[in-house]
């Protein structure tokens, strides 16, 4: 099939090249320029394991190009995956998906095209996108001739693991009100479905991968299971925190506490490491829309708001730990290992470390940290921030009064901890993720805490 997707970000850009290893013709559009040009040349604007590797095995099938009458015209299928960023009142930016789709139904070919919602967009968004799909083709000559329907396909890829969740996902969900559009659609998927494309060797298809489900229903559904399922998994990451607090009173240890609970089949055991909480451009962003969603029917969401709310509290207790443990903060160096939002990526956005760092700064204290992977973007997107980078995890805990685990690269578990203690002014390290041998640490001297 001929597939046109709009918007290269995370989802965009692995839908695509998924698509395209998959058989089918693609070509990704992006109205930025540079990144286009970069895209062709085979350099990559994120940091995601394997994505490289995919976009060469998939480039005979794949197309990046800034023009709309190249992409849409003749395409089957089309894809909106354009950013939706938050707005200060927590409903999303629909700014460039209104452009995409406007600009959908300018070059849109003659006979039946299925345009398809992959941004996380408020419920409703699949008839507001309808309608301006419509008017833009109601300007054509030869409008009587191009028939189209609206499909939601939402993505539930994580960053770090996106191919891995879009070539073997738990499921996939379309929403649409035509029957006509459900068929496309699965032909679409067939091979994912299915599970009849080889697996390449550095992305192996997991033991007991068999067919996926395709759940279909109608847009609204579709739409409202993408925000039901991030604001559940963020809860249930909530839910551990909160009763982190009581294991922490109470003298449990939260891990093994979660491991129980996790063991029962009806609860599981994902998302339930305690921690600092969730960040990242979803949860947050989600979780909102939720609410400002429901607050336009009247609704309230006390459950979702008391996830957010033990989320946020979270950080702050990362800041009274080290007050307990140090005294006085004010004056104190303290150091950050990680700072992208969860290991396996660079992503920033919302990410716990930028919360505490600012909250230490605000204090007083001085704040240095190391991440293997996200420095380069820290430095353009916080780079005035006043937190000193530094090359080496080791060089983060030389002469610091206490470290903190903000996110649990693999590298930070096998520091040699005598040599870290050693170096540091005070050998304190608060594990903020559970990550760590904490009888290792203590036996190498060191002084050991974690949240819950
Ligand atoms: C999430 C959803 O998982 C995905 O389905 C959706 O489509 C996009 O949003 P992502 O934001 O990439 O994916 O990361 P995820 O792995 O879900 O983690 C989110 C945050 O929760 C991270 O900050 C992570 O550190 C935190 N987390 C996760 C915990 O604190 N504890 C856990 O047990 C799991």
């Amino acid at each position: 099939m001929r597939v046109a997707i709009i918007g290269t970000g995370y989802v965009g850009l692995t839908t695509g090249v998924c698509l395209a290893f998959t058989g089918h013709t693609v070509f990704c559009l992006d109205t930025d320029e540079a990144k286009v040009e970069a895209l062709k040349r085979g350099k990559i604007p994120i940091y995601e394991p394997s994505l490289e590797e995919l976009l060469e095995e998939a480039r005979p099938n794949l197309t990046f190009t800034t023009s709309y009458p190249e992409a849409i015209p003749h395409a089957d299928v089309v894809f909106i995956a354009v950013g939706t960023p938050p707005t200060p009142s927590g409903a999303p930016n629909l700014e460039f998906l209104s452009q995409a789709a406007r600009s959908i139904g300018q070059h849109m070919s003659t006979g039946f095209t299925v345009v398809v919602n992959k941004s996380t967009v408020p419920i409703g968004s699949g008839n507001w996108v309808d309608s301006l799909l419509r008017d833009a083709v109601s300007t054509r000559a030869d409008k009587n001739e191009v028939h189209f329907a609206v499909a939601s396909n939402p993505e539930f890829l994580r960053e770090g693991s996106a191919l891995h969740d879009s070539l073997y996902p738990d499921r996939i969900v379309i929403g649409a009100d035509e029957a006509k559009a459900l068929e496309v659609m699965y032909t679409l998927y067939r091979p994912i479905l299915d599970q009849t494309f080889s697996a390449p060797t550095y992305l192996p298809r997991p033991e007991g991968v068999g067919a996926v489900p395709m759940l279909s229903s109608d847009l609204a559904s579709a739409e409202l299971i993408k925000y039901a399922a991030n604001a559940f998994l963020a809860l249930k990451v909530s839910f551990i925190n909160e009763i982190g607090l009581v294991a922490e009173r109470v003298g449990a240890d939260i891990s093994e506490v979660a491991r129980g609970i996790g063991l029962d089949s009806r609860i599981g055991p994902r998302f339930l490491s305690a921690g600092i909480g969730w960040g990242g451009s979803c949860f947050g962003k989600d979780t909102a829309a939720l609410i400002a969603t429901a607050g336009e029917y009247g609704l309230h969401l006390p459950i979702v708001e008391s996830a957010r709310k033990i989320n946020s509290r979270q950080r702050d207790r990362v800041v009274e730990k080290l007050l307990n443990e140090l005294k006085l903060l004010k004056g104190r160096t303290i150091g950050l290992l990680g700072l992208a939002f969860k290991p396996n990526t660079d992503d920033l956005r919302e990410a716990p470390a930028i919360e505490i760092a600012q909250k230490l700064i605000d204090r007083g204290v001085r704040v240095k940290a190391h991440d293997p992977i996200a420095m380069g973007r820290f430095t353009r997107e916080h780079g005035n921030m006043g937190v000193t980078l530094c090359d080496t995890p080791e060089s983060v805990a030389a002469g610091s009064d206490a470290l903190v685990l903000v996110t649990e690269w693999n590298e930070y578990r096998d520091l040699d901890w005598e040599t870290v203690g050693k170096s540091m002014r005070s050998p304190f390290i608060l594990d903020g993720r559970h990550a760590l041998d904490a009888e290792k640490i203590i036996r190498s001297g060191m002084r050991y805490a974690t949240l819950g």
